[in-house]
Formats: structure tokens, sequence, C-alpha cells
């Protein structure tokens, strides 16, 4: 027989320890197993409790047979003395002898009346003797003979004026061995009958739950309409019983809204069922992987985007392509001839295709119409933004290159293309035009300005425009979709509807929808943290603070919008108000330079070190400081470490769509401590309202803040940390991808609805969508 052999790395001929450890688990659980493991204790129970019966019933029959016997030998001795010249003063051995041939029979004696033992065959036993004879009457005794077990008889008998007792001496051990052998067969008949029996009733049973699992298989299926056939499952387990439960569960969230917990499998079936067989596609400005050149190697970097930090996750479980500029120094080295690279490089799920972008591209595109109009447009931060029409002509190039790679690497005239943020705001109506059946959802990261503000790009019409040949457009919250509403209304003639959140341009309607985004959870990175304390420890030893300083923490790249200069005037603050928390408490503010060639960028990192400098002379105390503002990127191992370390996060943007930095700090904390302190201008303060909510530009009660979240009490951290925690689990990023993409299949079933039967399609206004891109440029 094949062996297991085991290596020192637990792997054996057959696979992984851990592998077989599951099969042996999963057969273990199956129904059938537990079944037959249940037969086989009963029939072990039934079998021992039998046995013995039987083989004392065996004994007895054995031990009467040798009674009897042993009245016969006395009957027959007796006679023998009668009718013979034999009495018991003649020698009775030889004729003893004789009689005690038989082979049960161990031995013949004759005791005198005085208990004297006269007459014994060879074999008598040397410790039977006639003392224990009760005289005059007739015993069987069972007692240890010499080693073995033996039936002493003795029987009274006299023959003429004498009397005595005639000694009969059974050997016992073939009845042991015969109720020996009763016991075993007993044991196997029963075994066997009650296996045969056993088999034929999980045999009954599967055929009967074979049969109940396709009867709910096709009801489930009846009721969906698809009319799908069960599987040919021989065996139906809980797992598919669970599958099937599960199928019930994510369908009727699809149509009743039930509560479905978002996973990548549940959004992976989400796809198959609803959009089967769709490609999908994300385009971004910012890549999930890239590649630079360190000391003359290829190093990957995952870069700090909260976009990226969203869409990871959801591309992993939907598989397809990722369109997004190639920046790293090292990314065209590491791209096949096609810019396509394989990720996440260590075990790929999608493609990355990667696109160059000239360094007048990126100044006009990036930096200049992106970075330096649409965001400081969108913030409201008090940056002017600066709004140049060579940047715009660059802007409106660019997207017109991502257009033309989407449609190069579309694989059907539909596919799903998910369009991401403010870099790409003519892009939907490209790919429209080029694509017109494709679904294209749009996703805003960033706030929508109200309409008055808006109105001052100058090329807010193609913007709106561009942006309405989604099919869907997504915003974090309600707000900013009713500004973009707003705008639509104020700058287009287009038919809007407020009730159904949709704005019909050209006869194309485009809905209008909040979609809070969100973090995988359970986070990936949590797998590979150390314990709180270990975290604690680490960070206090890096950064040389002592045991027991208390630690607050700031984390994200280093923009003007999160509020980092307030943040700092906010520790100033509370070391003026409470000079008490002098060298026992430290922030750490972590920064990754960001959009660097920008003078709002540069000169807010100056700044920034200036004010940690300045707050640091202020209050600090020999070695200690209250600021460590740390500049540089980093890993997400590196910010999950500093979460867990910290008593406080403080997430202060002046403005922001969402931030998932407060979201990723309540899903480090697993301990359920912690304190997050959230800006009333992120999105984010929408759905954590357990954080405590701060104005950024109030510097003292920010303050208050900071000392109030140090002396909180842990039941009161566990209790508000419990309902944020809950929240982002229950919201995660694959319940936010799958809200978009069920909107999505809905739209595409009507379409095609609309598109078999002309008779159901609206009057739409001709609109000509090829002027706006043909046009020369204002
Ligand atoms: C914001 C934007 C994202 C962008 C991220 C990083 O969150 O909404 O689109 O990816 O900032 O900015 P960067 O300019 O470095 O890509």
């Amino acid at each position: 027989m094949k062996k297991l052999h085991f290596n020192g790395e637990g792997r054996s001929i057959w696979g992984d320890r851990s592998e077989i450890r599951s099969v042996v688990a999963r057969v273990a659980r199956h129904p059938a197993a537990r079944v037959l493991g249940i037969i086989a204790l009963a029939t072990i129970i039934f079998a021992a409790a039998l046995a013995p019966l039987s083989s004392l019933i065996v004994e007895g029959w054995l031990r009467q047979d040798l009674d009897i016997r042993s009245r016969l030998i006395f009957r027959s001795v007796r006679d023998r003395l009668q009718s013979s010249q034999l009495g018991p003063d003649n020698d009775l051995t030889p004729y003893l002898e004789r009689i005690a041939e038989d082979e049960r029979l161990l031995a013949l004696g004759y005791c005198s009346e005085t208990g004297r033992l006269l007459y014994a065959t060879s074999l008598m036993p040397k410790d039977v003797s006639c003392e224990t004879i009760r005289q005059g009457t007739t015993t069987f005794d069972v007692s240890s003979v010499a080693g073995t077990r033996a039936q002493v008889a003795s029987v009274a008998l006299s023959s003429g004026t004498k009397s005595g007792h005639l000694l009969v001496v059974h050997d016992l051990s073939f009845i042991d061995e015969r109720s020996g052998k009763a016991k075993f067969y007993t044991i196997l008949a029963l075994t066997g009958a009650s296996l045969g029996l056993g088999l034929l009733a999980v045999g009954v049973v599967l055929t009967l739950m074979r049969g109940w699992a396709r009867a709910i298989y096709s009801a489930i299926a009846g009721a969906r309409g698809t009319g799908a056939t069960p599987p040919r499952t021989a065996f139906p387990s809980d797992r598919d019983f669970e599958k099937l439960l599960n199928t019930l569960r994510v369908e009727r969230k699809f149509t009743e809204g039930i509560y479905v917990e978002w996973s990548p499998a549940t959004l992976h079936q989400l796809l198959r069922e609803e959009l089967p067989g769709a490609q999908v596609m994300i385009v971004s400005n910012r890549e999930p992987y890239i590649h630079n050149l360190v000391e003359g190697k290829a190093t990957l970097q995952i870069p700090a985007s909260g976009l990226v930090a969203a869409l990871e996750p959801v591309m992993r479980a939907c598989g397809g392509v990722w369109i997004a500029h190639g920046s790293g120094s090292a990314d065209r080295e590491t791209v096949d001839s096609r810019d396509r690279i394989a990720v996440p490089p260590a075990q790929p799920d999608y493609t990355l295709r990667r696109v160059w972008l000239s360094d007048e591209e990126q100044d006009g595109y990036y930096y200049g119409f992106s970075n330096e109009g649409l965001w400081p447009l969108c913030h409201i931060a008090f940056v002017r933004p600066s709004f140049r029409e060579a940047d715009w002509g660059e802007y409106f190039a660019v997207n017109a290159k991502f257009a033309e790679i989407v449609v190069e690497e579309a694989t059907c005239d539909d596919p799903v293309v998910l369009v991401q943020d403010y870099h790409f705001a003519l892009l939907p109506r490209m790919i429209r035009n080029r694509l017109p059946k494709a679904t294209i959802i749009t996703f805003w990261h960033i706030p929508w300005p109200n309409s008055e503000t808006f109105g001052i790009c100058p090329w807010r019409n193609e913007i709106i425009e561009g942006l309405l040949g989604s099919t869907i457009l997504g915003f974090h919250t309600q707000f900013h979709c009713n500004n973009f509403i707003d705008a639509a209304d104020r700058f287009l003639e287009s038919r809007i509807d407020r009730e159904s959140g949709s704005i019909t341009l050209g006869g194309r309607e485009t809905l209008i929808r909040p979609y809070p985004i969100s973090i995988e959870w359970p986070p990936s990175p949590l797998a590979t943290q150390p314990p709180i304390d270990e975290c604690r420890r680490r960070v206090r030893e890096r950064l040389g603070l002592s045991s027991d300083a208390r630690i607050g923490v700031g984390i994200e790249r280093f923009d003007y919008t999160k509020g980092i200069l307030d943040r700092m005037r906010a520790v100033d603050s509370l070391l003026s108000l409470h000079p008490g928390w002098r060298e026992r408490f430290a922030f750490i503010q972590a920064a990754a330079p960001t959009r660097s060639k920008l003078s709002t960028y540069s000169s807010l990192q100056n700044e920034a070190a200036r004010l940690a400098d300045e707050i640091n002379k202020r209050h600090g105390v020999r070695d200690w400081k209250p600021i460590h503002l740390v500049v540089r990127h980093h890993e997400q191992d590196e910010v999950y470490e500093l979460f867990r370390a910290a008593d406080i996060c403080v997430v202060s943007s002046l403005h922001d769509g969402m931030n998932l930095v407060a979201k990723e700090f309540v899903a480090a904390r697993d301990d359920e401590l912690g304190v997050l302190i959230l800006s009333s201008f992120a999105g984010a303060s929408r759905e954590l309202s357990e954080a405590l909510i701060v104005n950024p530009y109030d510097t003292t009660s920010m303050a208050t803040a900071i000392d109030r979240a140090l002396h909180m009490s842990e039941s009161e951290q566990r209790e508000r940390m419990r309902l944020m925690r809950e929240l982002v689990r229950q919201h995660n990023v694959y319940g936010w991808a799958a809200q978009m993409l069920i909107h999505a299949a809905r739209l595409r079933k009507r379409e095609r609805i609309m598109t078999e039967d002309p008779s159901t399609q609206r009057d739409g206004a001709s609109f000509d969508f090829e002027k706006l891109f043909t046009e020369p440029l204002r």
C-alpha cells in the first residue's frame, strides 16, 4: 500500500499536509459520512452489549451439559459397583482410569466418608481434595484447578456398608473457548447485519436528499426564470445547500435589496449571473502597480492612492484589463510587446495595460488641467484654480488617447468600462461614440462643487457633456450628486428627472447616483500584522518614544486638502491648553510626497516642515518632541502598523470626497480600541458618525477633541469602534462595486428590451455628439 511521506516542509507525495487535512475534513463533514459514523457507533455499542450475553448463554448450556455428563458418569459407576463384585474396598483406580479417557474429563476419584482420597486417576490435580466435601450431598463447584478452570462434581455413593463420594473433575477451558467463539461470531453477525441495513438506509436517505436538493434548485431556478437544470451532484453536501441558499440570498439582494455579505466570491457571482460573459475594464490615471528603478533594479511599488486601494481588490475579484498611465521609471522594462503586464506580479488575477505619456502630455493633462484646474475647483480649500487653454488641449488629447486604447482592448462591442475620476471627464462620451453599446460606469472620486463654483471652468459644458456619455455617473454623497444635477440644469439643455436621479441628454439617459466608496474587508494588510502591543513597541522604538507614550497619527498624501497644517496647529494648541501632555504624547504625521512639481504642493511641504520645527521648539523638552513628521511613501503594512500603534487617528481634511484613511484606521483596529477624529468636510463623516467629528478650521475645538480622545474610557472607545467596524464590514468595497454593477446590469437588460421592441423606445431630441469633439478647441 502506498504510504504518506511528509518532508520537512509539511508536504507529502500526495500534496500539502493541509490539503490532505482539508480533504479529510471535507469528507468527515459530509452528511453521508456522518450517517455512516452514527451507524458504526450504534453497531459497536449494540454488539458490545449483546456479545457478553451470547457468551453467558453458551456457557450456561455447556455447564448444564457437563452436569448431565457428571451425573451419567456417577450412575454408570454406581451401577457398575452394584452389579459387580467391585466394592469400595477393592482398588477402583483401573476402572476409573478407563472412564477418564473421555477428552473433557480431567480426573475421577473416590473419597472415603472420613474425607480421604482413596482412589484417583493419574491426572487428578493435587489441589482437589476430599476435605471440602459436604457429606451426603451432591455439589457442582467451579474452581481453578492446576491453572485451568474446572468443574469438580461430588456425588454421594454407597456400596454395601461403606459410603463415600465420587469426584468427577471436568476441564472447563473448552467452555471459555466456545463462549469466546460465540462472542466473536455474534459481534461479526451483528456488525454485518447492521452495516448492511445502515448502508441501505444511507442509500435511501441520499436518494431522498438528492431529490430534495434538485427540487430546491429547480424551485430557485424557476423563481429566477433562468430554467437552469440542477447540477448532477451525486451526493448533496452542506456546501451544495449553502451554495444554493447563497444564490437565493444574492438573487434576493439584487431584486429586493436584502443584505448580502459582499466578498470577492459574491461579486464574482454577481458578474457571472447578472453580466454573463461581460468584459470588465478599468481606466484610471494612477496605475495599481508601479515599477521604479531603484539602484539599477526594477522595484515594485503600490501607490498611495485611495482610488487604487479601493479598486485593486475589485479588479482582483473580477479579472479583466486595467488601463492606466505607466508612470514608473522601470515600467517600460516590465511590460510585454503590447504594453501589458499580468498583475499582481506575485499571483496574477488581471492585466494591467500601461499607457505612455510624454512630459508635455503629463504637464498639460495631469499637472495642469487635472491638478491645477479641476482639483482646486472641486475642493473648497481656497486654492485658486488655474485654467489654461494649452492644458485643456492636452487633457482632451490624452482622454482621446485612452479612448483609443479602450477600443483596442475591447474584445466585444458591449464591454463594461469603469472610468475613474476627474482625469477622464471627456472619456465617457468618447467611448460612447466609438462603442455605443458599452456600459460605462464613471466614478468621480472627489467632491463636485456647487454650480456657481463649477461655472468658473471655461470648459464646464464640455466636461458635463463628456460625463453624460456614461451609463451611470457615481459620486460619494447625495450632496455631490445634487451639485452635479444643478450644474447640468444650469449649463445644459437636458431633461432632468430629480426623482429617479437621471439626466437625459440627446436621448440618452445617465443615472446620477451616490455610491460611498469603501475598502476591502477583511483588509489584506491585517493578515500579516503582529499583535497591537508589538506594533506599539516597534513604533515607539523606531521613533525613540518612551514605553508609555500616547500616540496620535495622521497618514496621507502631502496634499493641501488634507488639513495637515491645521492638525499640527491643533497639537500646538493642545500642548498650550493642556501642558500635562508634554513628554507624554507624540503625534506622528506620515506624509507621502505627491504632485511636488506644483508650487502649491512643494510650498505646503516646506511650510509643514517649518511649522513642525516651530511647534517642536515651543514645546520640546530635552530629547522629547511632540511632532514627528515623516515625509516618505509608506507601504501598506507600515501604514497598518502605525494605525495599530496609535491611540488616536486624526483625519482633518478641509474637503474630501470620502477619505479612505478613516475607514482603514477603523479596519486596522481589530482590538476595537483607538479613537478616530474626523473632519465634518470628509465624505466619510456621513457614515462614520461615531468618530469625534471636528471642524478642521477650528484649531481650539480640534485640540479639545484630541484631549477628549486621549481621556476616553476603553468601554466608550469600544462602543464607538464596534459600530464603525460593523459599518465598514457591511459596506465594503465589494458592495460598492456591486451596487454599481447591479444598476448597470439592470440598465443593460432594459436597453436590450427596448432595442428588441422599438415601440418602447423613447423619443429623444437628436443631438450631434460628434460635434462636441470634432469642432476646433476654444
Ligand atoms: C485622489 C484622487 C485619485 C488619485 C489620488 C492620488 O484620491 O481622487 O484619483 O489617484 O488622489 O493622487 P495622484 O495624483 O498621486 O494619483
